[in-house]
C-alpha cells in the first residue's frame, strides 16, 4: 500500500520513541505531602492511606531522608494539633510553636537543601473543621483573611520557602501578599490552589489530619466540579492578585482543567494527585486487582501531559525512582 504518512515509522526504535517523546519529567517537579503530628516518637499509619504516615516532629527525618535519597527535594508539610489544641479561631494554625512552625524550624535545620512549602488553611486547626472563621454557620470570608496572612507569615519566620493557600477564601492571595511583603518577605512565592473543587477525592486526607468540617461541606468556598469557565476566572483572579504558581486540584479528575489553565496563563502550573487518587491505586494494587507501577505512571504523565509543570502526589518517591530509572519517558 502506498501510505505517505506512517505514524508507526516513529515508534519503530525505543531510541526514536524516546527521542520523539513529548513529555519529559524530572524529579525536580515533585513535591511530596508530608503530614506531622504533635508529640513524640510517632510513625502512625494513616488507615485510608497505606504506605503513608503521620510523624511526628522527633521522626520526620526518617521520612525526608528517605525523600532525599530517591531525589525528591521538595516538601510541603500539614500539621496536625491535638484535638486539645484546636479552637473555633484556629489559632494553632498561626501559634509560634505551633506543630507546622516547629517541623519547618527542624527541618530547615536538619535537612537545609530541602525546599519548605507549607500548606496555608485552618480545618486542621479548627474545631469545627472548617477552613476559615465562622459567622454562625458560614465561613466569614474577610475575617478569615486575616487569619491565614498570619499563618503565611509564621510559616515563613519559622522556615517556609514557599507558602501555599488551600482555603479557597475570595482576596487571600493578595492578603497573604501584603502581610508577607509588609514582613519584610516580598522574596517569598506564593502557590495558590487557585482551582480548588469540593472533591470526594479528600475523604482520606480529613483522615490523615482529622480536619473534616463537624457539620455542613465546603461546597460554599470550595469550587463546584461542574464548572469549567470558573476555573479560569479563579486563575486570573489569583494571577492578578500576585499568585507566583497556580494549581489545579484534584489532578485524575481534572486533566481537562489542567490544560484549560495552562493554555490561559503563562504562570507555572501545579497539580495536586489527592490522596483519594492516591488511596484508589494503592487499595486496587494491594487487592491485586491493578499494576501499581503502571498505574502511578500513567496518572502522573497525563497530569504533566494535561500541562502541569510541578506534581504534587503521595507517590513522589516511587515517581523519582522510576523517572531515574527512566520508566516514564
Ligand atoms: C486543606 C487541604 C485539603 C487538602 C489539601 N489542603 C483538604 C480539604 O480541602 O478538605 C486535600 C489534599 C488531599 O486530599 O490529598 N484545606
Amino acid at each position: 500500500m502506498q501510505l505517505e504518512i506512517r505514524p508507526r515509522r516513529l515508534r519503530s526504535h525505543p531510541a526514536l520513541r524516546r527521542m520523539v517523546c513529548e513529555t519529559r519529567m524530572d524529579p525536580s517537579s515533585l513535591v511530596y505531602p508530608i503530614f506531622i503530628t504533635e508529640g513524640t516518637n510517632i510513625r502512625q499509619e494513616i488507615s485510608s492511606m497505606p504506605g503513608q504516615y503521620r510523624y511526628s516532629v522527633d521522626r520526620m527525618g526518617e521520612k525526608l531522608e528517605e525523600l532525599a535519597d530517591s531525589g525528591v527535594t521538595n516538601v510541603m508539610f500539614f500539621g496536625i494539633p491535638l484535638p486539645e489544641h484546636k479552637d473555633a479561631a484556629g489559632s494553632g494554625a498561626y501559634a509560634q510553636d505551633g506543630v507546622v512552625q516547629q517541623a519547618l524550624r527542624r527541618a530547615k535545620q536538619d535537612f537545609p537543601q530541602m525546599y519548605r512549602m507549607a500548606d496555608v488553611c485552618m480545618c486542621e486547626y479548627t474545631s469545627h473543621g472548617h477552613c476559615g472563621i465562622l459567622c454562625g454557620n458560614e465561613v466569614d470570608n474577610d475575617r478569615t483573611l486575616e487569619s491565614l496572612a498570619k499563618i503565611a507569615v509564621s510559616q515563613v519566620q519559622a522556615g517556609a520557602d514557599l507558602v501555599a493557600p488551600s482555603d479557597m477564601m475570595d482576596g487571600r492571595v493578595a492578603a497573604i501578599r501584603l502581610a508577607l511583603d509588609q514582613n519584610g518577605y516580598s522574596c517569598v512565592p506564593i502557590m495558590s490552589y487557585s482551582v480548588k473543587y469540593a472533591s470526594a477525592f479528600y475523604g482520606p486526607f480529613r483522615d490523615a489530619a482529622d480536619s473534616a468540617p463537624a457539620f455542613g461541606d465546603r461546597k460554599t468556598y470550595q469550587m463546584d466540579f461542574h464548572n469549567r469557565r470558573e476555573a479560569s476566572r479563579e486563575a486570573a483572579l489569583d494571577a492578578k492578585e500576585g499568585a507566583d504558581i497556580l494549581m489545579v486540584k484534584p489532578a485524575m479528575a481534572y486533566a481537562d482543567i489542567i490544560r484549560e489553565i495552562r493554555n490561559r496563563t503563562d504562570l507555572p502550573l501545579a497539580a495536586y494527585s489527592v490522596s483519594g487518587e492516591y488511596a484508589m491505586i494503592r487499595a486496587a494494587a494491594l487487592a491485586g486487582w491493578i499494576q501499581e507501577e503502571q498505574a502511578v505512571i500513567e496518572a502522573a504523565v497525563c497530569a504533566y501531559r494535561a500541562g502541569a509543570d510541578i506534581y504534587i502526589s503521595y507517590f513522589a518517591k516511587e515517581l523519582a525512582t522510576y523517572m531515574a530509572e527512566g520508566k516514564m519517558g
